[in-house]
């Protein structure tokens, strides 16, 4: 009996459970009704007298260390369980810091609400377009300076491919598609073969905007882009237009805005004018309409463009264009009150 006990102590101390079964069956082994344990108490009665003292005591010794034993085995498969169910260890740890909007998709954002405002509605087309939605179908000449390597990214096993330089190439993908009333409004990146500066780079980002219907003027225009100018600069901003040259539209002019950072009074950034130009437009001509099927006898329409960077350095004095494409956090945060 003795040995009996002698050897279930030192089983104790080498018991070994894998997973929830493994333990069940130790259990039952030792420390349930019918375990070893029961039996030996069981059996208990039938030691001689004289041995009841010594015996009595191995047993006790040995159901405290079966039990401790089970209780440390227990609390081990609990933690490593835990560590593989519950615990996601890829997650970020808190507290987690929120993005914000980059810059230009502030004003992006903010411009399309203003002209949805007005009806118009969203349109885009592909960053990679051919040689007749930027130009041909925009009435540029064939020999038009424009077209010129120096202007345009060209892909060069395929001289009709190219990055589009501005977004009037979507003016004529939504003419192809839609007959009027068209009011659109479509905002994308651009490309230029310029050195990169603080005042230029090689891709920035447009708004195009396209009116047609019957009976559209230049007043309507002209009204349009008022109210976007005062709902974008504040309710005292002045507008002024001066004639300029477009390929595409015909009267063409260039608007200028009362400064917004001196108010008109002159100062560095309007070059002491008080103006600031910040798009052009016009209405759209007539050879533009009938290169994408629509009838100019029927029709008229006005256009306007204007570049999302320098609505954006107007509106946040952002003074170096590069800033807007390195991703420097320190200055993308700089945004955060305006998300
Ligand atoms: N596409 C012109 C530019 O890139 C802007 C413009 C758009 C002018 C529509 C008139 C009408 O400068």
């Amino acid at each position: 009996m003795i040995e009996k006990i002698k050897h279930l102590l030192s089983e104790a101390e080498n018991l070994q459970a894998h997973n929830a079964e493994e333990l069940e069956s130790l259990r039952l082994k030792y420390l349930s009704k019918k375990g070893l344990v029961n039996q030996l108490m069981a059996d208990f009665r039938n030691v001689p007298a004289e041995q009841k003292r010594e015996v009595g005591i191995l047993i006790n010794r040995a159901k405290d260390a079966l039990t401790a034993r089970f209780a440390d085995l227990k609390a081990a498969l609990a933690t490593t369980d835990d560590d593989h169910s519950d615990l996601d260890l890829t997650r970020t740890p808190y507290p987690i810091r929120l993005g914000t909007r980059h810059p230009l998709s502030i004003v992006t954002h903010e411009i399309v609400d203003i002209f949805s405002r007005m009806g118009f509605t969203l349109a885009d087309g592909p960053e990679v377009e051919d040689d007749w939605h930027v130009f041909g179908a925009m009435n540029f000449a064939e020999d038009h300076p424009a077209r010129d390597m120096q202007d345009t990214f060209f892909i060069e096993s395929h001289p009709d491919v190219l990055l589009r330089t501005h977004t009037s190439s979507v003016q004529s993908r939504v003419m192809e598609q839609n007959q009027p009333p068209i009011r659109v409004i479509c905002p994308g990146r651009v490309y230029r073969n310029e050195a990169i500066s603080a005042r230029a780079h090689c891709f920035f980002h447009q708004v195009e905007g396209l009116y047609i219907d019957r009976d559209v003027s230049f007043t309507d225009l002209k009204q349009v882009l008022l109210t976007f100018a005062r709902e974008m600069f504040g309710p005292d901003t002045r507008i002024r237009l001066r004639p300029s040259y477009f390929p595409f539209t015909e009267p063409s002019a260039e608007m200028d805005i009362s400064c917004n950072i001196c108010g008109g009074e002159g100062c560095a950034f309007c070059k002491h004018t008080g103006w600031v130009e910040i798009l052009g437009c016009g209405m759209v001509d007539p050879n533009v309409l009938e290169a994408n099927g629509i009838d100019p006898n029927v029709y008229k329409g006005y256009a306007f463009g204007m570049g999302i960077e320098r609505i954006t350095n107007l509106k946040y004095q952002v003074k170096d264009l590069r800033l807007f494409s390195e991703n420097d956090v320190r200055f993308l945060e700089e945004f955060m009150a305006a998300n």
